[in-house]
């Protein structure tokens, strides 16, 4: 298709993407049969049928299932390396990574195990393919802010390999407020610092994560459109949201991809970017999604070289990084 292979070519940034979405059903099967773990399904068409999603807890609820079988050093590796090569084939020049720590260490895996894991493959595919990457370290939100806090401890000898922080998992009852201790650790420590808010979640979790969190930018943030006067602050402020349009398909934020809110707050002046979320789980990597928003909300040229400017300028590269991604993105722009 015309349009792929144009999305393709613009230099993209990723800002929201968790790896543990990114456990296809064949690497989750290889992983289970070498660490020896059952699964309860009996095949990767299985797999397949059980990501059908109601809601975000549906889906969170088979997402922490399928973590369980990431054991070693290794498993965490090849996971990263599948999605890192799947992202430089897709266009993406910088990817800024969720990952769930406690996901892992409520399993008794050391901090050390995945760290290491993550740290090689990102090596190996910046020597292979000169991909710009950042981690971003979640704190679940369904657990507690003690939790959280000892989570951020946990950390320390891994402070130089994080990028920033976020929050993520089970929205609904629990707001961004109750995070307000690791997160101001985590600023204080030079972190840059990232929330969901406002996927299922009211409007209010979204200014609560700006005014209490102090985030950077808002991942999903699709129901500020709830709040015209949030909507307003959004652009004033040019605070990024990373939406992820499948994923809010899958999880029925939106009924159809032709209701999402992402046109609607581009043309407010929202800077808004396309992301994938969980795309082994919602069925498309960034690629897939810019190409069925383009369809579904029939996209101008000019409108996907901004969704790929705002990526690059909602990143958090330094400013070398961004100005050379963004020479390049004109000049495709000028063509
Ligand atoms: N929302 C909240 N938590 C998550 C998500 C999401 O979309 N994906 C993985 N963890
Ligand atoms: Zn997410």
């Amino acid at each position: 298709m015309e349009n792929e292979s144009f999305i393709r070519s613009l230099p993209k940034a990723e800002l929201h993407v968790h790896i543990e979405g990114t456990l296809e059903p064949e690497l989750m099967f290889a992983l289970a049969a070498r660490n020896d773990i059952a699964l309860p399904f009996a095949s990767v068409e299985d797999i397949r049928v059980a990501f059908r999603f109601s809601n975000l807890q549906s889906f969170l609820d088979i997402y922490y299932q399928g973590a369980q079988v990431l054991i070693t050093e290794q498993d965490f590796y090849d996971m990263m390396m599948a999605y890192l090569e799947r992202a430089n084939a897709d266009g993406v020049r910088r990817t800024e990574i969720f990952f769930d720590p406690q996901t892992h260490t409520e399993r008794g895996i050391d901090f050390a195990t995945f760290m290491n894991g993550f740290s090689s493959a990102i090596d190996d595919a910046t020597t292979r393919w000169g991909l710009s990457v950042g981690l971003i370290m979640c704190f679940l939100r369904h657990l507690s802010p003690d939790d959280a806090l000892a989570t951020w401890h946990q950390s320390e000898p891994f402070r130089d390999q994080l990028l920033g922080i976020g929050l993520d998992s089970s929205e609904i009852g629990n707001p961004p407020e109750l995070f307000s201790e690791p997160f101001r650790l985590a600023r204080e420590a030079g972190l840059h610092v990232v929330a969901h808010a406002g996927e299922e979640g009211p409007p209010s979790f979204i200014a609560g994560a700006i005014d209490e969190l102090h985030a950077e930018r808002i991942d999903h943030g699709v129901r500020c459109e709830d709040d015209p006067a949030l909507v307003e602050r959004l652009a004033a402020l040019q605070i990024p949201l990373t939406m992820c349009p499948l994923s809010n398909i899958k999880l029925k934020v939106f009924e159809d991809l032709s209701d999402h809110s992402l046109k609607r707050l581009l043309d407010q002046g929202v800077m808004v970017t396309i992301n994938s979320d969980d795309p082994s789980y919602f069925g498309g990597y960034v690629l897939a999604n810019y190409v069925a928003v383009a369809q579904a909300l029939d996209l101008t040229r000019d409108d996907l070289i901004t969704l790929a400017r705002n990526s690059i300028e909602a990143s958090f590269l330094d400013d070398a990084g961004k100005a050379t991604l963004l020479a390049e993105l004109a000049t495709i722009a000028a063509a």
